[in-house]
């Protein structure tokens, strides 16, 4: 196999609406819009059982979404249409398949076990990658042991982590779901926000002669990331005196060796990442520093693992068991033929508190996409809107809508079958809640129920559930550093069945770049004086009325 894209079928791709498959979705669900889950249920005593998947320790309930067998027919008769086996192939054979920026899409070597052998451009890769892990590895043991100490002799007791994006989302939320392996004497903190309050509250109260600093930018160009970590260097230098305070305070994580070096960060003191790893795919590069030191380097490995355990399962596994290529099409499904716009994602799991704010750049910054590889405007709705809270938290906020709004919106449900921390009972209760969950979504509560619980008349409506509303849940035995690697890379490999079938570049992110251009210039002008404002009325009042009232 050939590493380029170019080498993909050459032949444009027939228009996705044009499909026989596309069209076939299309009657298929006109025609059984009438079938609800309870009929679904009904009619098949072991659906529950049935409508499952496991793999990677990941156990995956699809039988609450609103399909039959037929459906998932057809729906696996459109991913070979689009190609998705060759696709999966092109990744794992190192392909530039991130057409728009000519790149291989390599994450799956991250965790690759050593000795496999992934190429891109004639090279294997996977000693690149064992290498840095190995420096990660010493580098965190002597971080967590106190052999690093700082500029004063002091030992580490306080990692801050400063990037944005994926090189900051993926750390954050790694450090919260697996903070229970973690070691608890050391703080970690996040500061990723430009607006100074995030760097000023991370720091705040910790002594500067403990602190490291890891600096985290795959470019190391990235306005926010760069201007924390001067606020960080001047923090450091203004109570210690000495420019060679950095060498001790401060590694950075990047691709690019000349931007950290003239930061002033020892190169020695850097872990590379490669091109081949997009940003919101680059939490088990060296982009995990933090994470390692947090959890130790057996931990971190464990992680990889999972990783690695559905990377296997998504490139064997025949597709209609394949959990990843399962979920990317009821996505599918849900998005372009029930005209679902969004996906709640709810983890039964306070660990995961930062999981839905993670996926949300996995997701969106991936499919958000409005023209296909081939160039044209797409013609289906693409990346739906992730959102969502742990449960119980979220029953009490936005839960209403799930259940009783006018809007269909697909839920994740997310949970384990063992506790992390007492009581048991308690965690009964949280899993009672999950479960109940997605009981009451798919089959509701009918007036004649309401009715004879003795509710008067009038208000029977207000409190019937029609039911009928879509969710999947995933099951792990217990939250490890393993389930959450094979967690993640469920829904890298989903994003990327979903890229598929739309046919769009899932691993490039130019959205992101008219208004970091636009804030530039208008940086200037907020700086300077008064020169000539030529934006739009709106924008031109909006900066008036900001220079006028900042208060200097
Ligand atoms: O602005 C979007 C983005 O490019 C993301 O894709 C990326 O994760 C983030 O910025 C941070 O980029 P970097 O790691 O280069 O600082």
């Amino acid at each position: 196999m050939t590493d380029r894209s170019s080498d993909l079928p050459a032949q444009p791709a027939p228009s996705l609406v044009a499909r026989p498959q596309w069209q076939a979705l299309r009657q298929h669900a006109q025609a059984r819009a009438e079938r609800t889950l309870q009929d679904l249920f009904a009619a098949d005593p072991q659906r529950g059982e049935r409508l499952v998947a496991e793999a990677a320790g990941l156990y995956l309930d699809y039988s609450k979404q609103r399909v039959g067998d037929d459906t998932l027919q057809l729906l696996l008769q459109l991913a070979d249409a689009c190609g998705l086996r060759a696709r999966i192939d092109a990744m794992f054979a190192g392909a530039r398949i991130n057409a728009t920026e000519d790149r291989a899409v390599l994450h799956v070597a991250l965790r690759a076990p050593e000795g496999e052998c992934i190429a891109t451009g004639g090279d294997d890769v996977v000693p690149e990658v064992h290498a840095v892990l190995e420096r990660m590895a010493a580098f965190a043991g002597q971080v967590r042991d106190g052999r690093w100490t700082g500029a004063t002799g002091q030992r580490i007791r306080n990692v801050v982590s400063i990037g944005i994006g994926g090189s900051d989302l993926g750390p954050v939320m790694a450090y919260e779901a697996l903070r229970h392996y973690s070691r608890r004497e050391l703080a970690f903190r996040f500061v990723s926000n430009v607006d100074p309050t995030d760097f000023v509250e991370a720091t705040r109260g910790l002594d500067p002669a403990e602190t490291l600093f890891i600096v985290c930018s795959k470019t190391f160009t990235t306005q926010e990331t760069l201007v924390n970590a001067h606020a960080a260097r001047d923090w450091c230098l203004a109570a210690l005196h000495h420019e060679a305070a950095v060498a001790k305070h401060f590694v950075a994580v990047s691709t690019n060796e000349a931007g950290v070096r003239d930061f002033g960060v020892d190169p020695a003191n850097m872990f590379g990442f490669w091109d081949w790893v997009g940003g919101r795919y680059s939490m088990d590069s060296a982009i995990g520093l933090s994470t390692m030191i947090a959890i130790g380097p057996d931990h971190f490995r464990e992680m990889l693992a999972g990783f690695h355990a559905m990377d296997v399962h998504f490139r064997s596994a025949p597709f209609e068991r394949n959990l990843p290529v399962l979920m990317g099409l009821l996505g599918i499904w849900n998005n372009n033929f029930l005209g679902a716009a969004t996906v709640a994602v709810l983890p039964y799991a306070q660990y995961l508190k930062r999981f839905p704010a993670y996926l949300q750049q996995l997701t969106m910054e991936s499919n958000g996409k409005h023209v296909g590889l081939d160039g044209k405007r797409v013609e289906v709705q693409t990346g739906p809107i992730y959102w969502g809270e742990p449960g119980t938290n979220g029953q009490h906020s936005f839960y209403q809508l799930l259940h009783q709004g006018t809007r269909l919106v697909p839920c994740d449900f997310i949970g384990f079958c063992q506790p992390l921390n007492p009581p048991d009972a308690q965690h009964d209760l949280l899993m009672a809640n999950l479960f109940a969950q997605g009981e009451a979504l798919a089959f509701g509560k009918r007036a004649a129920q309401v009715r004879a619980e003795g509710t008067p008349e009038a208000f029977v409506p207000h409190r019937v559930f029609d039911g009928n509303r879509p969710s999947s849940t995933i099951l792990a035995d217990r939250l490890t550093p393993r389930s959450l690697g094979a967690l993640v890379a469920l829904y890298e490999h989903a994003v990327f069945v979903q890229g598929t079938i739309w046919n769009i570049d899932s691993f490039d992110q130019w959205g992101v770049e008219l208004g970091k251009q636009l804030a530039k210039t208008t940086e200037a002008e907020l700086a300077a004086a008064a020169p000539a404002l030529a934006h739009d009325s709106s924008t031109n009042a909006l900066i008036r009325r900001y220079r006028e009232r900042r208060g200097r």
